[in-house]
């Protein structure tokens, strides 16, 4: 426990043992136990307000993500896409409003009871933010090490296991530097999922990556969701990677979700934000064959 809290949330990274805790940070909260249709739900945020200075970033904002899908956020740069994973993982608190992980209320729970919830999350940040100064074995290694109570023998069979789901079963003794950006990537992506997180959040997962290993990233998230049955959210402005990845599709304006639905909606949507955001994200990435022909 002490090494959880030492470790704080820097890692974002979830571990079995504490799922299987009884705490009461991780009971249903009583006031959503009568709704049958709270149990699809892994995170629910109702009435969220937050303002950075005179800027509102969030405005009543209200978001459900069923088990099992795959959310795909659309917004354009500044309108608070990275900002809303730092309200899911609690490294923000909302200035008001309601923040549910399965049920539970996590907006305003004490350093400890966080840190427990957190564990059931993964993380893959913009910058892969891999450990430089450590191997590509150590860096998935480090959470398992830190959070858990397992033995050597076992924590190099899970970063094995994990290393292979994402394809570089020979990459484990190089250093990040060594990495190109796509397999930095793929780290990071075994990395989140060493403590098998039922949600994994992805800030812009394929920015800066060619189209080739940009879309392989994509098929890995296809992956992680339908093999590992892991729930995913992304945030993105890359639309080619929204709608390969997306079972559902929600744009992000001006505090709020303007519109949401499953990704041949949103591409016929008449909402005048979403025609003009979907126009000017092509106009940047142009969409893909397979997207114009309504993949
Ligand atoms: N800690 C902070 N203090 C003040 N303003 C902040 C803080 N964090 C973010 N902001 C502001 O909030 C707004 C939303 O930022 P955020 O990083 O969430 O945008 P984004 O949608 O992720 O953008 P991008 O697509 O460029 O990554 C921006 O105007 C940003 O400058
Ligand atoms: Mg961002």
């Amino acid at each position: 426990m002490k090494r959880l809290l030492r470790l704080g949330f820097r890692l974002a990274i979830p571990t079995l043992e504490f799922f299987k805790s009884t705490e009461p940070c991780l009971q249903s909260d009583s006031r959503h136990s009568t709704d049958p249709k709270s149990d699809r739900y892994l995170v629910e945020m109702k009435g969220v307000n937050l303002r950075f200075g005179n800027k509102t970033i969030f405005d009543k904002f209200d978001l459900k993500i069923a088990k099992s899908e795959r959310l795909v956020l659309l917004g354009p740069s500044g309108i608070g896409k990275s900002t809303l994973l730092r309200l899911l993982l609690g490294t923000l608190p909302p200035e008001s409003g309601r923040i549910l992980f399965k049920g539970a209320e996590i907006s305003h729970l004490g350093r400890e009871q966080l840190n427990r919830i957190r564990t059931h999350i993964g993380m893959v940040f913009q910058s892969s933010a891999l450990i430089s100064s450590l191997t590509v074995f150590e860096n998935l290694a480090l959470p398992l090490r830190e959070l858990t109570e397992k033995s050597e023998p076992e924590i190099a069979a899970i970063v094995d296991e994990k290393l292979h789901f994402v394809d570089l079963d020979q990459a484990k003794s190089l250093m990040p530097a060594e990495l190109s950006g796509g397999m930095r990537k793929r780290v990071a992506i075994a990395r989140s999922l060493v403590l098998n997180p039922e949600l994994i959040l992805f800030d812009e997962p394929t920015t800066g990556l060619d189209p080739i290993v940009a879309r392989q990233v994509s098929d890995l998230i296809l992956d992680l969701n339908e093999k590992a049955g892991a729930t995913i959210l992304v945030v993105t402005h890359d639309l080619q990677a929204a709608f390969h990845i997306a079972t559902r599709i929600a744009l992000l304006s001006q505090g709020r979700i303007v519109e949401s639905g499953p990704p041949t909606t949103i591409k016929t949507s008449h909402n005048e934000i979403v025609t003009q955001f979907l126009a000017a994200a092509s106009y940047e990435t142009p969409p893909s064959p397979q997207m114009e022909a309504g993949a």
